[in-house]
């Protein structure tokens, strides 16, 4: 393969003529509920660039929403890939099994937090995962409920959509969702500031008022489960105040309550450790992977304890393509790169990189009201001028002004203000500090 030029690169106006043709298309030929972000087609991506069929060179602050954390196909997993497709595609782990998914399941066991016996099973996409720990814990607990927050994601499946917090775009319309799902309040230090400091900053007393909802609405004998993403993606970005991660985690193992850390987005060295749990040194029963486990390749995976996650009867978890080779191969490669190329370290240098520049914009401008993530997942959240009143409008017009110069930008967030920044880790310095210069730029032309 020939490599990608790591600069920024307008051959045309985006979408140029070719990603024009595809596009009418796909609206001819793709259900229009499978909406997509930037009008470009992708040809070739490596490092920090994506190339679309025009020839137009992005700057890529998404990873294709945080799956190309150590770069698109970057070389080790090309070539581990290349390798196991030349030997079998797929056998299905459940009828003849294969070295791969066993050494994959040991990576996990020892990477994951937490010390003691642990086991693993993997599976496609983190939806399927998610579904899988609600399985083992409501197995493991002989209880059914389960317990997830306020702006939580956590997929697009029957299940998963219940889970999920937002009702349009994820869920209008698709009920009616599975029962037995209880939702509690999350700590939201940027939003919690308007209920007072003290909410803001301290997790153990917005932990009790989460734990004050689930004790009266739930009840700890029903609960099979609480389910949390460390620090919300889809939501906003939300790092919750610290203490607040720990406390819920005291009153699960308090009350025989699994506590599930969805891991999907946050994990494998995002947010600058190689889980985000580890940054409140909690221990999760379970903890749910996918996305940057297989630099693109779909794989998910559920960790816990031993005793846990042997809970189910034989042949209760599986399907007929979790853990497929080609996959296993990749994600094998990936925790090599992430390991030897001390990638948990550059997402903390892409972290001070990025905070520097975004502070020093929210001190020039008041729409910026919050900057915050962890790693090489950072986010900034709009307002109204000096105030906390969501600016969704602005949101979208900056990411379009950012699509329009190159630069790949996602939003989220419950409200829809929230820019949020994805780089792949492999990204350079000087792109990630372009992009941002566009960024800053692109917000200063929209002031009104
Ligand atoms: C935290 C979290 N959980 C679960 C999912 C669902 O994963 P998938 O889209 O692979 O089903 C996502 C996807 O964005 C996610 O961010």
């Amino acid at each position: 393969m020939t490599a990608v030029e790591q600069t920024r690169h307008l051959a045309t106006a985006i979408p140029g003529p070719k990603s024009a043709a595809l596009i009418e298309r796909k609206n001819a030929a793709v259900s229009r509920g499978v909406g997509t972000t930037m009008p470009v087609y992708a040809a070739r991506a490596a490092g920090g660039i994506l190339e679309d069929i025009d020839g137009n060179r992005l700057i890529d602050l998404g990873s294709g929403i945080a799956v190309t954390t150590i770069g698109n196909a970057a070389p080790r997993v090309v070539e581990a890939v290349r390798e196991q497709v030349d030997q079998f595609t797929h056998t299905c782990f459940m009828v003849t099994p294969y070295e791969g998914y066993v050494a994959v399941a040991e990576h996990l066991n020892r990477l994951t937090p937490g010390g003691g016996e642990k086991r693993s099973a993997l599976f496609n996409t983190g939806s399927e995962a998610v579904e899988n720990a609600v399985k083992i814990a409501r197995s493991y607990t002989r209880k059914q409920a389960v317990v997830s927050f306020d702006h939580a994601y956590h997929g697009r499946t029957n299940l998963t959509m219940a889970l999920t917090a937002k009702s349009m775009p994820y869920k209008h319309g698709f009920g009616p969702f599975a029962p037995e799902i209880y939702r509690a309040p999350l700590s939201y230090p940027f939003r919690d500031a308007e209920f007072g400091k003290e909410l803001a900053t301290d997790g153990e007393l917005a932990a009790k008022r989460a734990i004050s909802v689930i004790d009266k609405q739930v009840g700890a004998d029903n609960l099979a489960a609480v389910i949390i993403e460390p620090i919300q993606g889809e939501g906003g970005f939300i790092v919750p105040a610290p203490g607040f991660l720990p406390a819920l985690l005291a009153w699960c193992r308090e009350n025989n309550v699994v506590f599930i850390a969805d891991e999907v987005q946050t994990g494998f060295a995002r947010t600058g450790a190689m889980f985000a749990c580890e940054h409140e040194g909690i221990e999760p029963d379970l903890i749910v992977t996918a996305k940057g486990i297989a630099d693109g390749l779909p794989l998910s995976a559920v960790t816990g304890r031993a005793e846990i996650m042997d809970a189910p009867h034989v042949s209760g978890l599986g399907g007929t393509y979790g853990g497929n080779p080609i996959a296993c191969a990749a994600a094998l490669a990936t925790i090599e790169t992430i390991e030897s190329d001390g990638l948990v370290d550059r997402a903390g240098a892409i972290e001070r990189l990025m905070k520097d520049r975004l502070h020093q914009m929210q001190a020039d401008d008041d729409r910026i009201g919050d900057v915050r993530g962890r790693g090489a997942m950072i986010a900034v959240e709009l307002v109204k001028p000096g105030s906390t009143e969501p600016d969704a409008e602005l949101t979208k017009a900056l990411c379009a002004a950012a699509h329009a110069k190159g630069v790949i930008v996602l939003s989220c967030g419950t409200y829809g203000n929230v820019l949020r920044f994805l780089p792949p880790l492999a990204i350079s310095d000087e792109l990630l500090t372009e992009a941002l210069d566009i960024l800053a730029t692109a917000l200063g032309e929209l002031r009104t």
